[in-house]
């Protein structure tokens, strides 16, 4: 069994400090697609903090509606963002909708490393859920404190908050042990691959996670893939 969706990706040339022109990005996407990747999500970063909201979208949409009718592969996209969290997000009452994954009430969410996911992060996300929008907190394996305190993560689940983690980090010796672990007991919800280029968490990750769980814990494959597809569908 395969991993067919990837939601985190930097493929939208010119946006952020993904792929830089249309040929990187397609390659990109032909990389995915040979690894087994039909569904992918554009989710440029988005720092709230560092532009507007209407910049940020205009800018965004106009590069999409260049890149998304050169890709011959076929392989779907959906539009969204890589949202990193912060009171700006909600200085105005706006409507979220482009911001999250296309035709969906889904949003990737980024925070700063340090976060404690105590009470400003956990408000915050909260927030986001009392707009009707379910976020999908980015990379766990970034956040120092939801690798040490699992409590924390069943925390996050029961707000409604969805957990991915990027492929390449199965691969990493130092992060794979407690990844697995939170992966067997269905704190990680979805992977993704945040692709940034062809050496930075590159597509081959995918298929390479997906040997790991085939080997170690090939139950949550049909897991992973179900929660994608409901993603995706919503
Ligand atoms: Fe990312």
């Amino acid at each position: 069994m395969k991993l067919s969706y990837d939601f985190h990706t930097h493929i939208l040339p010119g946006v952020d400090d993904g792929a830089s022109d249309t040929d990187e990005a397609l390659s990109l996407i032909s990389a995915l697609k040979e690894n087994g990747v039909k569904k992918v999500c554009l989710t440029p970063h988005f720092y709230t903090h560092k532009e507007s909201f209407e910049d940020f979208v205009s800018r965004r949409n106009a590069a999409a509606r260049d890149f998304i009718p050169r890709i011959q592969d076929e392989v779907e996209v959906k539009l969204g963002a890589e949202v990193f969290v912060t009171p700006y997000l909600f200085s105005e009452s706006r409507d979220f909708s482009p911001l999250c994954l296309t035709g969906t009430n889904y949003m990737l969410t980024e925070f700063p490393y340090s976060a404690g996911f105590s009470g400003e992060t956990m408000k915050l996300l909260l927030n986001i859920r009392n707009v009707g929008v379910t976020p999908i907190l980015a990379h766990i394996e970034r956040y120092p404190k939801l690798m040490k305190e699992p409590e924390l993560v069943e925390e996050l689940i029961y707000m409604g908050v969805i957990i991915q983690s990027n492929a390449v980090s199965f691969t990493d010796k130092k992060l794979k042990f407690k990844l697995l672990k939170y992966l067997k007991k269905g704190y990680i919800q979805i992977i993704s691959s945040d692709v940034h280029s062809l050496r930075r968490n590159p597509p081959s990750s995918y298929k390479e996670a997906t040997e790991v769980f085939r080997k170690k814990c090939p139950d949550v494959l049909p897991f992973l893939e179900r929660n994608a597809e409901e993603i995706w569908n919503s």
